[in-house]
């Protein structure tokens, strides 16, 4: 039997990146996971690689581009006749940006000396002195023994209960970002994450797009102003929204599928779309992994309990990333399993989760760090806002893209900053800025004070910092 220091199960953002830092640390490390590519072979990376992050991303960034052939170019004098999408071709070039992705992690693997196993690991029982025993089985049958084992085995799309994803009609994720050709109608179901992203693909693409969101308010989790912005645009683009809907009954026909729901205000309606997506959350994986055998502890809906160090209750067993509590990004996976195996070599990490970044990548993209109006409101915290449009911006003027602001929260007494939040274009980079200067306690002066390249978007956060002391230079 192979002896291990660390074995980690699970090759996504939480597993992978955990078992190079173990064994950049001098720990013999194994990765475990099972993830096929189309031809069965190996395909670390997880959710995030295979249909999650980096798909999606690819699929957002061609339809994009085909949205501003179609209805942006004309503005920059440049004439495009007879532009067509073939969709068969977009998703060949996600497949291989995806491979692109896997090949890199098993490359990385190599050059870090950590050993990868292809197939599906669990606990084999209780560990025997201190020592863990872990079966494979799969493409690779073998069983391995480490003192340490993390758990990074992740999560998979919700369904709606009684309604099986057959990814023809009723699709998770993994047939959201494979459908052959742009659906007629599509039906998206949850207006979160997953159901603003892939709807916006495939509404860039020509379909007509209904979300159905159970809750009464639009992204309730997102600051509220920058709610309203984004629910303002997405229906300005031709997102069709219903919030707080109840659905009932999904059936599936020959080719298209219909949903019986109550709207709002009580009226009993159905819909038939060409396609479905079910975009309503995630569950933990954790069946099959016998962790429970192991003493490890899961909490009713299947997650992985932990302290705040990723300490399972089982000695040595540690669990990051999707399958334990927080929010499930890739990131968030990433400075779990990195922070966890530098917490088995004796150092003492921490990870902040007020200082978690969350991007949603619509056009305009929607990202933020750290309180919300509404929450500081709620907590009783006195605070100063301070927003500047990328109306207002020059670079974004060039751009041709000046929906959206910059707005950032600090504390009235000490100046801190509290929160970033942005609706715009490059949100997503844009955020870095906040997340550094959260990180390092600064205040709005900080921020306004440092001196940021002119003409760039990054020049709207400067802005909004000097607004919240109510002296802002160009608006
Ligand atoms: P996963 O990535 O789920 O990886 C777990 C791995 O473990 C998988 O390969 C699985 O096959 C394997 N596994 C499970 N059980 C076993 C077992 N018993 N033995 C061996 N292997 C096993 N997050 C972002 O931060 N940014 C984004 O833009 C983003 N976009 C997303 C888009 C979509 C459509 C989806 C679905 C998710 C997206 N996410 C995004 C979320 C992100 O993908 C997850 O938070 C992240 O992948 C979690 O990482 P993880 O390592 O915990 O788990
Ligand atoms: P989500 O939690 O973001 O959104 C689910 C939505 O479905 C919610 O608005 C919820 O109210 C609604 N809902 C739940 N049950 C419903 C029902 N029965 N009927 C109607 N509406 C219902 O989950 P989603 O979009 O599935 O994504 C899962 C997770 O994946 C995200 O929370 C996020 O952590 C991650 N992700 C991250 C991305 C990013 O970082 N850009 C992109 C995509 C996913």
């Amino acid at each position: 039997m192979d002896q291990f220091d660390v074995v980690v199960i699970g090759g996504g953002p939480g597993g992978y990146v955990a078992a190079i830092r173990a064994a950049q640390l001098g720990f013999r490390t194994a990765c475990i996971d099972e993830w096929k590519n189309a031809k069965g072979g190996p395909a670390p990376g997880g959710t995030c690689t295979n249909v999650g992050c980096i798909p999606s991303k690819a699929l957002l960034q061609s339809s994009e581009h085909y949205d501003h052939a179609l209805h942006h170019f004309g503005d920059h004098g440049i004439t495009v006749k007879g532009a067509s999408m073939d969709v068969a071709k977009m998703i060949a070039r996600k497949d291989a940006v995806v491979k692109q992705n896997n090949d890199g992690i098993l490359y990385l693997f190599k050059k870090n000396k950590v050993t990868f196993f292809h197939g599906r690991g669990a606990f084999a029982g209780a560990a025997k002195d201190g020592v863990h025993e872990i079966a494979i089985s799969g493409p690779t049958t073998a069983t391995v023994a480490a003192k340490h084992v993390i758990i990074a085995t992740g999560s998979n799309a919700r369904a709606l209960p009684g309604v099986a994803f057959d990814e023809k009609l009723v699709l998770s994720n993994e047939g959201a970002l494979a459908i052959g050709e742009t659906p007629k109608t599509l039906g998206v179901i949850g207006a979160g994450v997953i159901g603003l992203e892939m709807g916006s693909v495939w509404r860039r693409l020509g379909a007509e797009v209904t979300v159905l969101e159970g809750l009464p308010n639009f992204l309730g989790a997102v600051d509220e102003q920058v709610a309203k912005e984004a629910a303002k645009l997405f229906k300005k683009q031709g997102l069709a929204i219903h919030l707080g809907v109840k659905v009932g009954a999904v059936k599936t026909g020959k080719n298209a599928v219909t949903v019986a729901f109550t709207t709002a205000d009580g009226k009993a309606e159905s819909a038939t779309f060409d396609k479905l997506i079910v975009s309503i959350g995630r569950v933990p994986n954790t069946t099959g992994l016998n962790a429970e055998a192991a003493g490890v502890k899961l909490d009713p809906r299947g997650f992985i309990v932990v302290d705040d160090d990723c300490r399972t209750s089982a000695a040595n067993v540690w669990a990051v990333g999707d399958v334990v509590r927080g929010p499930m990004l890739a990131h968030k996976a990433e400075e779990e399993g990195v922070a966890v195996a530098e917490r088995m070599a004796g150092q003492h990490p921490h990870v902040d989760f007020n200082c978690i970044p969350w991007v949603i990548y619509t056009s305009p993209e929607i990202a933020w760090v750290g309180q919300t109006e509404q929450q500081l409101k709620a907590a009783g915290v006195a605070y100063k806002a301070g927003s500047f449009p990328f109306l207002a911006n020059g670079r974004a003027r060039a751009l041709g893209n000046t929906e959206g602001f910059v707005k950032i929260l600090a504390d009235a007494k000490t100046d801190r900053v509290l929160g970033m939040h942005v609706i715009g274009p490059m949100a997503s980079e844009l955020i870095a800025e906040g997340v550094m200067a959260m990180e390092f306690g600064a205040s709005s002066e900080d921020i306004a004070r440092i001196c940021h390249a002119h003409p760039t978007l990054s020049e709207a956060t400067k802005e909004a910092a000097l607004a919240v002391d109510k002296r802002t230079l160009n608006f």
